[in-house]
């Protein structure tokens, strides 16, 4: 049988999705399950790491089935997924030692305000190249050890492991208790305040200082190389990428070469710049992170934009507020309405990521006035991911020093059109979008593809990449400029809420 496809898995913030792709990088079949979310105090927020293994198991025989493909069809499996997310689990029995904590949740605030004084950002700038923040995952270890009783200890006795959801996934995946592979790769480990953005390795000082026991730590691999096979779902098929999924969209993009920038805009939007194998340090907010490692090459890496709320504003306003029954309403009801009647939202939910770094802000509306309706709240919500934009972006200019001069955009909220429009107006470049929009699963698709000779070199892949729609700026620069200027004013109110 000729293997036509390859299999990609996309465990998202929301949803676990299994898209096969074939030789074009075109979706041949999709099938995809939503996971509840667990808010059980305010800033915290919670998934349960058995239903993503559960959907997982339930959405590949569904993709499969859908067109009637078979195992053997299948030349490898990748998998991108929700980075930082941490879970432990009992190394023993399988089980989860409590909720994952996702990425998104800011109850470590007060640890990492701790460490912003002692031993102070530059301890981790220098290691790992990231800024204390609730975003990333060794703080969540350290909360957990420090209110899950005897966790601690049972983790240095070698009882507990830790991962991301692709290390979690892939450990079940490749059998669990029955010899599963522990692994995760650089894209993923580098955002856990634990990994040496240089060595590649685990930084033995920073496992030190957060007391976190190596025995726990999944081996760190490269993005695209045979792992294992997928005995537990697909026997006889081989797992043979995993990429954090901003890294994935960023593959899937095809943004090879340095200066190539992509933004997804999903749950957050993470805007990635290619820098190429060079390590280069932000000066203006923005986090270094290995891109991919493909094999044994040397590793590329990028900087990146991390906005925590865009979409996840859109759901809030649909499911908190009720203001919309579905997400793609809000276009409709912006566009009831000529402008934002000088209204701005700042969804500083989980603090404000780059380029601030904040974790004491807090979401604000400002400008209300009695004029203001739901359609000017709707484009406020729309607006406030474009103004997010322009903040990354800014920063990415300064860092790279040659400003940007188009945006590949891809994920869901790039169907909204007003929205796409008023991110090229208030970036002032051409937005582009593919016609695969389903970047994040393709860039899996296209590591493990590679890693398994499916397809041979990054210009086929390249070759693929198709544009479908494209916005053009159109707006005028003064208009442009002072509503920024309110834009910034609304955010400096966000700033200190948290005391
Ligand atoms: O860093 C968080 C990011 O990986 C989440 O992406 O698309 O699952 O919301 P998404």
């Amino acid at each position: 049988m000729v293997e036509r496809y390859v299999m990609s898995i996309d465990q998202g913030t929301n949803s676990t999705r299994c898209i096969l792709f074939d030789h074009h990088g075109r979706l041949v079949s999709v099938a995809q399950r939503e996971h509840q979310q667990y808010f059980p105090k305010p800033g915290w927020v919670e998934h349960d790491a058995v239903e993503i293994w559960r959907n997982l198991r339930r959405v590949v025989p569904e993709a499969l089935s859908d067109v009637d493909v078979g195992a053997e069809e299948i030349a490898a499996i990748g998998m991108a997924n929700q980075r930082e997310t941490t879970v432990l689990w009992d190394r023993r029995t399988g089980a989860p030692l409590s909720r994952a904590i996702v990425w998104q949740d800011t109850r470590t605030a007060p640890l990492v305000e701790e460490l912003r004084h002692q031993p102070g950002d530059e301890f981790f700038l220098e290691r790992c190249c990231l800024p204390p923040s609730t975003y990333f995952s060794a703080p969540r270890i350290r909360w957990l050890f420090d209110h899950v009783n005897g966790l601690e200890q049972r983790a240095k006795d070698g009882e507990v492991l830790f991962g991301t959801m692709e290390s979690w996934l892939i450990w079940n995946l490749t059998g669990g208790t029955d010899g599963g592979l522990h692994i995760t790769d650089a894209t993923n480990a580098s955002r856990t305040m634990l990994m040496n953005i240089r060595t590649l390795t685990w930084d033995e000082e920073l496992l030190a200082f957060f007391g976190i026991p190596r025995t726990m730590l999944p081996e760190i691999r490269s993005s695209a190389e045979s792992y294992g096979e997928a005995t537990s779902v697909l026997p006889g098929v081989r797992i043979t990428a995993a990429l954090g999924d901003q890294q994935a969209a960023l593959f899937g993009q095809t943004c090879f070469s340095p200066g190539e920038a992509k933004c997804t805009y999903g749950t957050g939007s993470f805007l990635l710049l290619n820098t190429g194998t060079d390590v280069v340090r932000s000066r203006h907010g923005l986090l270094t992170t290995v891109a991919y490692k493909i094999g044994d090459q040397r590793p590329v890496y990028a900087l990146e934009g991390s906005i925590a709320v865009t979409g996840s504003l859109v759901q809030w306003f649909r499911d908190r507020l009720g203001l919309i029954s579905r997400a793609p309403e809000i276009e409709t009801l912006a566009r009831t309405v000529e402008d934002n009647g000088g209204c701005y939202i700042v969804p500083a939910f989980s603090g404000l990521f780059a380029p601030h770094w904040r974790s004491d802000a807090r979401g604000v509306i400002v400008g209300l006035t009695s004029y203001i309706t739901k359609g000017h709240l709707a484009r406020a919500v729309l607006e406030a991911t474009g103004w997010q934009t322009r903040e990354v972006v800014d920063a990415m200019n300064a860092d790279s020093s040659v400003a940007l001069k188009q945006l590949k955009v891809d994920g869901g909220m790039t169907a909204d059109n007003l929205l796409m429009q008023f991110v090229a107006d208030v970036l002032d470049v051409p937005v582009v979008r593919p016609m695969v929009a389903e970047t994040v699963s393709l860039g899996a698709a296209y590591a493990a593809g590679l890693a398994a000779g499916y397809w041979p070199d990054l210009e086929v892949l390249r070759r693929n990449w198709h544009m479908a729609a494209q916005w053009l700026p159109d707006m005028d620069p003064e208009r442009r400029e002072s509503e920024y200027d309110n834009w910034q004013r609304a955010v400096e109110r966000s700033l200190g809420w948290i005391t």
